[in-house]
């Protein structure tokens, strides 16, 4: 749709001046998402919560804390990865996004997406996860990656659900810490090589 030949600049100045849903009437900043523009791999989140509206980035509040962690965990800091939200404005008092719109910010995402080119997505809770695994619980999924396309994709919990249930924290460092086998793997010059790895892995 608005988008052509842009690039990130562009596509997160959209963002910021976005009027495409009701959102933009309650919001403080938009929150294209931080991070580097050539990363390999590339988080998905949910929305922006009121840290985030205020500062105009990405998982600066407490999930984002547990999120650096987890990044560390396998030797990432927020300079090696792309991170986003499925929805760029915060919803009021943090409700669910509703698919109106995720649907209105679903062009910005998928310009970035295009642009950054990862190839690991990583969804974060079930509203991203719902965009490439529709009718999936995530606790039946979570870690499991899939293939699309040029891309894998690997649904997990969001790190906030580990604030309120610490059950779910060695279950997300569990699940991290298999993104760098399917980082090498992806990037692999062998392609023959990777897809070996994934059909053992009876992913594609
Ligand atoms: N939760 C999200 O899903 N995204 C953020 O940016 C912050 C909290």
């Amino acid at each position: 749709m608005v988008f052509e030949s842009d690039n990130l600049e562009v596509v997160d100045k959209k963002i910021r001046t976005c009027e495409l849903c009701t959102l933009a009437n309650t919001r403080k900043h938009a929150v294209p998402g931080s991070g580097n523009i050539d990363a390999n791999i590339m988080f998905i989140g949910e929305g922006p919560g009121k840290n985030e509206d205020e500062n105009g980035l990405p998982f600066v509040g407490a999930a984002g804390k547990f999120l650096d962690e987890l990044l560390q965990g396998i030797d990432l800091r927020r300079e090696d990865v792309y991170i986003t939200n499925i929805v760029k404005c915060r919803p009021p008092q943090n409700r669910d996004p509703n698919p109106g719109e995720i649907a209105s910010c679903n062009a910005y995402l998928e310009r970035q997406i295009d642009l950054i080119n990862p190839s690991v997505i990583v969804t974060l809770g079930r509203f991203s996860m719902a965009r490439w695994f529709p009718g999936t619980r995530i606790s039946d999924i979570h870690g499991v990656p899939k293939r699309f396309g040029s891309r894998v994709v690997v649904p997990m919990f969001h790190p906030a659900a580990a604030l309120y249930n610490p059950n779910k924290r060695p279950v997300l460092h569990e699940d991290f810490s298999r993104l760098p086998g399917f980082i090498t793997e992806m990037n692999s010059e062998d392609d023959h090589e990777a897809q070996t790895v994934f059909e053992q892995l009876d992913l594609l």
